[in-house]
Order: C-alpha cells, then structure tokens, then sequence
C-alpha cells in the first residue's frame, strides 16, 4: 500500500485522464502492470477521458495484452476539459491526476486549475516550454496553499535530462559545472515514429515561441551564476565526435527544464549550479539533407494558420515519415531505445572553484526503451509512486514544479533503474 492513503471520499490514488489517447493507453499498461507491485498491497486507479466507450476498449485491450482480465473492471470517469464541472468531479475523486490529455496549451490549464482548487496532485507529460513556465507563473502559488504538487514534463521530455543531470552532479567527485548531453535514438529492423499528437504540440509551440519569450519577461529572473567556464554554445548543425554523426541542438523542453531545475536548487537549497547543453544526434548526410528540407518547410509553413493545417493534415509527408498519424506499432516501439550521454566537468574535491578552469570529468549514461510510448509511461507512473510513496522527500510546499525540482531528493532513479530506464557512469 502507498505511503499516501485514499479515503471514501478520494477513493482512487491514481486517475489516468487521456487514457483513450495514443500515450495515454499505454501509461494505462504500464499502470496496470505496476499497481500490484510492492510489499503490500495494490493502488486504486481509475481511468478517466471523455468518452466512455473508448475508455472501456482501452481497458479491453489492455487486458488482453496483459492478460489480466481483471483491467475490465477498473472503474471508468467521464470528464471533458470543456466541461469544468466533470473536471471539479474528477479531481475530487484522486489523490493524483495523470494527465495525459495534449496539446497542453489547448487543453492543459483547466486540468491543473481544477487539481489545484481539489486537492489533487498532477503529472503531465508535456514538452512545450510555454505550458510548463505558464504554469509556474499562474498556479506556483495557489499550489503552494493547497499543498498540491503539479509536477510537468514527465514523460521521456524530461526525465531522462532533467534527473541525468543531477544523477551526473551526484556521481561526480566535487562540483560539477557544466554538462553537455548527446542523445541517440536506435531503431528495429521495422523503423518507428512518433504519434502526431506530439507533432501538433510542436507546431503550436514552435508558431508562438515569441509569447515564450515575453511570459518569461515576467518572471523577472537574475541570469543564474557561472560556476568554471561558461559552457560553449555548439552550432546548429555538427559532426559530433561523441555521437558519432550529425547533430543538432536539442529542439524539446529537456533544456529549459533543467534550467528550471537548476534555479530551484541554486535558490531554494543554495546548491552550485550546473550549466546544460542538450543536443540530438540525427545520423549521416543523407538525414541530414532530409532534416534541412523538412526544416524549412516546418519554419515557413508554421508561420501561417493555412500552413499549420496542412503540416497537421499531412504529419507524414512533412516530417518524411518521422511523425504519423497512426502512431508507432508494438513490434516497432519494441525494436527502438534511446542512449542519452551526459559529458560533464568540474572542480574535483579539493579544488577551489575560484582556482582557475576546472580540472575533473565524468561520463554518464541514461538508456531506456522506446522514447515515446514506453519510456514516457514508466517515467509518468514512477514520477506517480514516488509521490505517493515518499511524500517526505518531496519539497516541503506544494507549487509547481520540475521533475529534478520535485524528485532530487526521492529515489526516482532508483525507481526507474528497476523499471528499464538505466542510469550508470560510463
Ligand atoms: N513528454 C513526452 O515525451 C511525451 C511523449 C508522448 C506524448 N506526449 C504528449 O502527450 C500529449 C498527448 O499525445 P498523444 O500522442 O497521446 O495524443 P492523442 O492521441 O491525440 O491524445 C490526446 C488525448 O486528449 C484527449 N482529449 C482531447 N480533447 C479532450 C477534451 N476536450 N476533454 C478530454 N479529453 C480530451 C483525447 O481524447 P479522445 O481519446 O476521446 O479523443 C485523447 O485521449 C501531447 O501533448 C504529446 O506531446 C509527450
């Protein structure tokens, strides 16, 4: 049983909204298969969404593809984002909302006011900057008074960066300064995709980057401070000598999550600093030629509303088969994994930072599954447990907050080293 207790009025820990979308079906598997582990006992989970026939064939097939017959019998909450008052109903009903419901700019802020004004804590798995620094402006505060953790970019965006940077702090002998990451993704023999509810998430956010760019205005934040050598900015396209190909920088929210992160930490717990540079390996020259073309088309037609509807109709076509409408299948999402290598430096024990450049290096590594749909949903329902199981080891207040902010001081990778999401040093 959870550290964290439901009541006859809270009677679900966990409440899956979005089950019936792409990822959402599969953070119910990963749910259902991790409900029955523990000492003792089980977690009551609901799945919620707004339509009840389609939750019901979520669970019907989660069933048969987990052989348990029992998933038919999970308990089924309707709730539309439209409707605030199913909202309110959801949200009293669970200790944690999982919400997988996207884009979240379109549809994320009505979940995290309705968990807030209940009692509920939330996880998401957004990667869009905007939502996530949205959030934190407008609900760090009220969360603070309810003692409501909203806990955003759960998912592969950014788990993997946001902890692989602290594991790499906590690894190193001293204080680490910088680090760079190099992420690869590997696919099977059958290729893979990603769904195109993430495409339309970053079409939006990609259209609106100059709103980012003001909201961030209002924080009215210091720059952080430079601890060694300011990290060097890489071009926008390189030969990486630690990926071995191409690589480009980091497009997702790992960067200024991490950012977020760091701030908490520089702040609230008066820890060093660690730079970040995030970048993705994209292959040989031949992606490359594919990755400029689709590029510039994304960057032109983007701009216009007539250009966002047709990269939205034809996902396919315009990401030369990278997103899709239907998504990756089984065999393909078992066929692919990810390897994100940390490159660190700092002052080895001993060295006074204020002692010219720093001296030490480390190299760590954070492999897992399929990006999308598998790592997503183990980092999701593990960010849950940790919730529910170490609710002393989380920030003293409710607020908002980044994974690395909310987990630093929880065994999340512990958690996800036993779950197939590894993290060692290299
Ligand atoms: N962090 C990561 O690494 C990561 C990985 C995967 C996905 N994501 C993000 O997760 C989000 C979902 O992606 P996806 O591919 O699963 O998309 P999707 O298949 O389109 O799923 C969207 C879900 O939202 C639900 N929905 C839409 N409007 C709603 C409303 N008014 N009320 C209640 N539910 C509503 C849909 O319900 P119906 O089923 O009834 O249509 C569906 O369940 C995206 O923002 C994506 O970027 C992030």
């Amino acid at each position: 049983m959870a550290c964290v207790q439901t009541s006859p009025s809270r009677p679900y820990h966990v409440v899956v909204f979005g089950a019936s979308g792409f990822t959402g079906q599969f953070v119910v598997e990963e749910l259902a298969r991790t409900a029955f582990e523990g000492p003792s006992g089980t977690l009551s989970w609901a799945v919620a969404g707004r339509s009840k026939p389609r939750l019901e064939k979520v669970l019907e097939q989660a069933a048969a593809a987990l052989s348990k017959p029992e998933l038919r019998t999970v308990e089924v909450i309707v709730a539309d984002v439209k409707e605030a008052d199913s909202l309110t109903a959801m949200c009293k009903q669970a200790v944690i909302v999982l919400n997988c419901v996207g884009p979240y700019r379109f549809y994320g802020e009505p979940v995290v006011k309705a968990c807030v004004e209940n009692g509920a804590h939330c996880i998401d798995i957004c990667g869009e900057p905007q939502f996530l620094e949205g959030m934190l402006l407008n609900y760090n505060s009220p969360a603070a008074e309810k003692g409501v953790y909203i806990i955003g970019a759960c998912g592969f965006d950014s788990i993997p960066a946001d902890m692989g940077v602290l594991y790499t702090r906590d690894q190193f002998r001293g204080t680490l300064t910088a680090v760079e990451s190099f992420l690869t993704v590997s696919m099977g023999p059958e290729g893979g995709c990603i769904h195109e509810g993430t495409w339309q998430s970053a079409i939006y956010g990609f259209a609106d980057s100059g709103k980012l760019r003001s909201m961030r205005r209002k924080f009215n934040h210091q720059p952080l401070p430079v601890v060694g050598s300011k990290i060097k900015r890489r071009s926008a396209l390189f030969f990486s000598d630690e990926a071995q190909q191409y690589a480009v920088p980091f497009m997702g929210a790992d960067p200024s999550v991490v950012k977020r992160t760091q701030r908490f930490l520089v702040e609230q717990h008066q820890e060093s600093p660690v730079q970040y540079g995030a970048y993705a390996g994209v292959g040989g020259v031949g992606n490359v030629v594919k990755m400029m073309f689709a590029g510039m088309m994304f960057w032109f037609l983007m701009k216009f509303s007539f250009g966002r509807n047709l990269l939205i109709k034809y996902p396919e076509f315009f990401s030369f088969g990278l997103f899709s409408k239907a998504g990756p299948t089984r065999k393909q999402m078992a066929g692919s994994s990810f390897q994100l290598v940390f490159y660190g430096e700092g002052y080895t024990q001993g060295k006074d930072p204020k002692d010219g450049e720093p001296d030490g290096k480390i190299r760590t590594l954070v492999q897992g599954p399929e990006c999308g749909y598998v790592t997503t949903p183990i980092a999701m329902v593990q960010a849950a447990l940790t919730i529910l199981n170490e609710p002393k080891a989380l920030p003293k207040n409710g607020g908002v907050y980044s994974p690395g902010a909310a987990f630093a001081k929880t065994t999340l990778i512990d958690r996800l080293n036993k779950h197939g999401i590894q993290f060692s040093v290299n």
